[in-house]
Formats: structure tokens, C-alpha cells, sequence
């Protein structure tokens, strides 16, 4: 009888530390995949929900919480948004590119704001949404420039004068003394018009001025990896580095 209760317990006590290490592994992902980066590249504190990261977030941008519609699912999450706040607000660009509007381009816009300076260009497949966008960041007091993007046949998707003039890209706006991208958010288009999708992204590659970043979001998705592997082929220049975020980031950096 006795060693039949030893056992019982035994089995209990293994089966709550495997249950409890499962459920800090899940909501500390992040922690414990950044523990393997020696120097991550940028700032990422140590978020154990994206709860606490949106509250961060929220304090970068200097506002009051439940200022943010809700983060995750379409919208990026809040921990790589706190990593475009906090690199456009050190690096304080001259200009950003968004690619896939919403959420994001609200933080974008808002971090512009507080440095008081840079212009921004939010590209959407999707003029309804590309609306919306707009509609919020009219509540929120944001300037905001939104541009449609076509989807072509084969999925990929073109960019006005498929990318090759920052001019096309922003009409009206001071191009001429813009150097160049400083900063190219890739969150869009979404799966359903194909994996590789944001391959497409490249073509605004080589508008990147010297130490911009280029950061891809949903990077953790196989179609998302097959792109980054043909980036590494076609861009050496660019080095690559992924960050184990709720989605997964790529992040390009050009020297
Ligand atoms: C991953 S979402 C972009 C999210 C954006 N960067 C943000 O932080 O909110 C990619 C695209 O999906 C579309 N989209 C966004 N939310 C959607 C929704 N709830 N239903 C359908 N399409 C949506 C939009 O065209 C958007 O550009």
C-alpha cells in the first residue's frame, strides 16, 4: 500500500514540474530564447507576457494604457513593436517604411512625433484598410501618408513603379531630400496571398541608406524562413538576425 502512495506521488510531483516548466517556457519564450543571443542587437528587455510589453510600449510612447487598440493576432505584437519604438526613437530616422498598415503604424507615427522629426510612408494591399488605418491615426492626432500596393497574379505583390523611385513612392512628399530608407517595416501582405508574399519586399532593398534596419515580422513561419534564406543568398550585405519574439523578427542590418 505504502509504496504504491510513494508512487502515485512521485508521478504527480514530476508531472507538476513538467507542467510548470511547460507553462514558463510558454509565457517566457522570449526570456529563454534571448538567453542564447550574446549580444542582441537592440534592447529587448526581459517581457514575460505581452501584457507587461504593452505596457512598456505604452510608457515609450508616453501614453496613458489603453491608448493601443489590442496588439497580436493581426496586429504585431508588443514585443516587436518595442523594438521599432525603441530603435526610431535612438536612431531618430529620416524616413520609415511600413509595409502592412494598422497598429504599427500608429507607434511609428507616434515615436516620428516625439523625435519631432522624419517622414513615414505606410504601404496596404487593402484600400478599406488602408482607411481605417488612416481613420486612426486622424483620432490620434498623427499625421499619415498611406499608399495602395498592388497584388499581382503570381502573389507577389508590386509597389508603385515597382520600387524602383522613391519619388513614385512618395508622392508630393519632400523626396529629393530624402536620402533613402532608414528604417523598412515588412508586416504585410498576409499568408493568403502566399507564403513567400513579402518576398516582394526586396525591392526596396536598395533604397536602404548605411545602417538602416530592416525588420520582418511572422518571421518565425516557414514561408516567412524560405524568404529569409533567399534574402541571405541574393543580400550578403545585409546580415541577418532572428529574434525569438511571440511571432518570430528577422532583422536586416546594413553596415
Ligand atoms: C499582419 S497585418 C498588418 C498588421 C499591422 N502591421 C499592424 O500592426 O496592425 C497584414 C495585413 O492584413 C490585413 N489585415 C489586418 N487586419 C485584418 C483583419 N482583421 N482581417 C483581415 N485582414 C486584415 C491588412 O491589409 C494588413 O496590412
Amino acid at each position: 500500500m505504502i509504496p504504491l502512495l510513494l508512487i502515485v506521488l512521485i508521478v504527480v510531483n514530476v508531472g507538476g514540474v513538467v507542467l510548470l516548466y511547460s507553462l514558463r517556457r510558454k509565457t517566457g519564450g522570449l526570456y529563454w530564447e534571448l538567453r542564447g543571443l550574446k549580444s542582441p542587437p537592440l534592447t529587448l528587455s526581459n517581457h514575460r507576457t505581452q501584457e507587461e510589453a504593452r505596457a512598456y510600449l505604452l510608457h515609450l510612447l508616453q501614453w496613458p494604457p489603453g491608448a493601443l487598440p489590442p496588439l497580436g493576432g493581426w496586429a504585431a505584437s508588443a514585443d516587436i513593436l518595442i523594438l521599432l519604438a525603441e530603435w526610431i526613437l535612438d536612431r531618430k530616422p529620416a524616413l520609415v517604411v511600413e509595409l502592412g498598415s494598422g497598429v504599427s503604424s500608429l507607434v511609428i507615427g507616434r515615436c516620428l512625433q516625439l523625435n519631432g522629426r522624419g517622414q513615414f510612408l505606410s504601404c496596404d494591399h487593402d484600400v478599406a484598410f488602408l482607411a481605417i488605418t488612416a481613420r486612426r491615426m486622424r483620432l490620434a492626432g498623427l499625421p499619415y501618408v498611406g499608399t495602395r500596393v498592388s497584388l499581382a497574379a503570381d502573389s507577389w505583390y508590386s509597389l508603385p513603379g515597382n520600387g524602383e523611385s522613391l519619388d513614385v513612392l512618395l508622392p508630393g512628399a519632400a523626396s529629393e531630400t530624402t536620402r533613402g530608407i532608414d528604417l523598412l517595416f515588412i508586416d504585410g501582405p498576409p499568408m493568403a496571398h502566399g507564403e513567400e508574399v513579402r518576398a516582394g519586399a526586396s525591392r526596396l532593398f536598395r533604397h536602404l541608406t548605411p545602417g538602416a534596419l530592416v525588420l520582418l515580422d511572422d518571421a518565425a513561419r516557414p514561408g516567412e524562413r524560405r524568404v529569409a534564406q533567399q534574402w541571405a543568398a541574393e543580400f550578403p550585405e545585409l546580415k541577418q538576425t532572428f529574434l525569438a519574439t511571440e511571432k518570430g523578427a528577422l532583422l536586416l542590418t546594413k553596415e
